[in-house]
């Protein structure tokens, strides 16, 4: 039997995704000491192996088939775009993406202006001004606080992940309009699906039993 490789998400979603794999029997204790700067972890018996990734990365080791499971935010789905089967929603690091901005900006939204939109997702941001509003907008990319954009006038409004909205509101911003719902998914490698279909949909009801 070859190994199976799941491709983690680093970060918030991380705590989250070992703590349901664990309740569904898919433990790894190597993986829990925190200290340790090894990346890639083995479950001997389960026959499986797992690593952390920065998130972006996630559907690129999946796509490639380096891992055939991953697990990872819907976000990251929608903004890399990548050839991969999303098989199941996992429920925890449920948010919203969203756009944002000043109450003032609210009106910039409906008259088909030119408008300046800061945000970390420039494919997400531009599939919804683009493809759903029809109002062609200046996507500005940013890697991070991206609250900061309109509050220093780099751009009108903002695409973002909003989950409690606390960063909106100790900043005087607002969520102006949804663009989708988020959550964890585990996505697969297509080629795995087919030939280690057995295992994989074993796993995927294990944990199914478990969310
Ligand atoms: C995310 C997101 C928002 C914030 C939303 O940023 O980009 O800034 O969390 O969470 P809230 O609604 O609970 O306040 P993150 O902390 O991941 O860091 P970043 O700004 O570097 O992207």
């Amino acid at each position: 039997m070859r190994y199976l490789t799941f491709a983690l998400t680093k970060g918030r979603l991380a705590d989250k995704t070992l703590s349901m794999l664990e309740k569904a029997g898919i433990t790894c204790e190597e993986m829990k000491d925190k200290d340790s700067r090894k990346l890639i972890f083995v479950n001997e018996e389960l026959k499986l192996r797992f690593f952390l990734a920065k998130g972006p990365d996630v559907p690129t080791y999946v796509e490639y088939g380096a891992a055939d499971i991953g697990i990872v935010g819907k976000d990251t789905i929608l903004e890399e775009g990548r050839k991969l089967y999303e098989v199941m929603d996992l429920g925890f690091g449920a948010c919203r993406m969203c756009v944002c901005g000043p109450e003032s900006a609210r009106p910039l939204l409906s008259s088909n202006q030119l408008i300046r939109v800061a945000t970390k997702y420039p494919n997400i941001a531009k599939d919804y001004f683009y493809n759903k509003k029809h109002q062609t907008v200046e996507i500005i990319k940013l890697n991070g606080s991206i609250e900061l954009a309109p509050i220093v006038g780099l751009s009108e409004v903002i695409v973002d992940i909003v989950e409690t909205g606390s960063t909106l509101r100790e900043n005087g911003l607002k969520v102006l309009e949804e663009v989708c719902p988020l959550s964890a998914r585990m996505v697969v490698n297509q080629v795995s699906m087919k030939m280690e279909n057995e295992r994989i949909s074993k796993l995927i009801e294990d944990l199914r039993k478990v969310i």
